[in-house]
């Protein structure tokens, strides 16, 4: 044996340069990158068609975070409801008569003669009772149960939507990193630092959801995670794809002198 040491010949080898890599690697790298950016298109529709519109603007904005996380905080389940999924269930004269009773206070003797007959005629068939997975709406108790304002979206949610993405978009950074460190950028800490932010935002992104509900300005912080994962993601899209096809001028370069 020399005294070569074997580790610094491999940590250099594992950072080459992309006009280094073998086709076979770059090819695989490159379909990697698009599919993975065709993704990343699609979860920001879903962003958008999820989240977008919650506060009547619909572009994404930091009040539809808020709704959609810690609650609209002015309008009731029940009005949420009759503007969403059961907007068909009645007429619009008859819901108007429904939204009034509910911002005139809700009260019991008007819920008698204004509402009863509306949700008896109009909503029965399925909110009866009969069916344990549709709301019970009979009788003044059980509509009241809808008629708390609208606190967002609830922990247990929160807690599975939070280990998926935990999970997934770790699994999409770590790929994107492995490709991205056979790029050349210098300094050195301006790769590192495009590699480690989206580790970092989304785990400000996912702890911002939980803080979004005690202080709705917390989702800046949500926006602002998502823009710099964004970011991150495009910059390291961008620049390896490049680099792995038209930028060949140094191909000696390695990171075996990085920190
Ligand atoms: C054809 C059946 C049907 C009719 C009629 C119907 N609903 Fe619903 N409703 C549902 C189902 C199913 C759900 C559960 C949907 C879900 O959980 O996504 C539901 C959910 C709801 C909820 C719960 C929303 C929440 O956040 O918990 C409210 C409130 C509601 N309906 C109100 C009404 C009112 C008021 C009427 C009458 C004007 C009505 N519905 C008529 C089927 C119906």
């Amino acid at each position: 044996m020399n005294n070569h040491s074997p580790d610094v010949t491999m940590a250099g080898r594992a950072c080459v340069h992309f006009s280094l890599l073998p086709p076979s690697m770059r090819v695989t790298y490159t379909l990697t990158l698009l599919v993975l950016g065709i993704g990343y298109i699609f979860a920001m529709i879903h962003v958008l068609d999820s989240h977008a519109g919650r506060d009547g603007n619909p572009m994404l904005s930091v009040n539809d975070l808020i709704i959609a996380y810690s609650g609209s905080h002015s309008d009731t389940r029940l009005e949420i409801a009759l503007k969403g999924p059961m907007a068909n269930m009645l007429p619009p004269e008859e819901r108007a008569r429904v939204f009034a009773w509910v911002r005139g206070g809700a009260a019991k003797d008007d819920y008698q003669t204004i509402v009863r007959p509306i949700v008896e005629q109009r909503c029965m068939a399925c909110h009866d009772g009969s069916n344990p997975h549709i709301p019970n709406l009979k009788g003044y108790e059980n509509l009241m149960t809808k008629v708390d304002l609208d606190t967002g979206m609830d922990v247990f949610t929160l807690v599975r939507v939070s280990h998926i993405h935990l999970f997934g978009i770790t699994f999409i950074f770590y790929i994107m990193s492995v490709i991205f460190c056979h790029a050349q950028l210098r300094p050195a800490w301006i790769k590192c630092l495009i590699i480690g932010l989206p580790f970092l935002a989304i785990i400000a992104d996912i702890f911002s959801w939980y803080l979004t509900k005690a202080w709705p300005p917390f989702a800046w912080v949500l926006m602002i995670s998502g823009a710099l994962m964004g970011l991150s993601f495009a910059i390291e899209w961008i620049v390896s794809m490049y680099q792995m096809w038209f930028y060949n001028s140094a191909p000696a370069i390695t990171d075996t002198l990085e920190p």
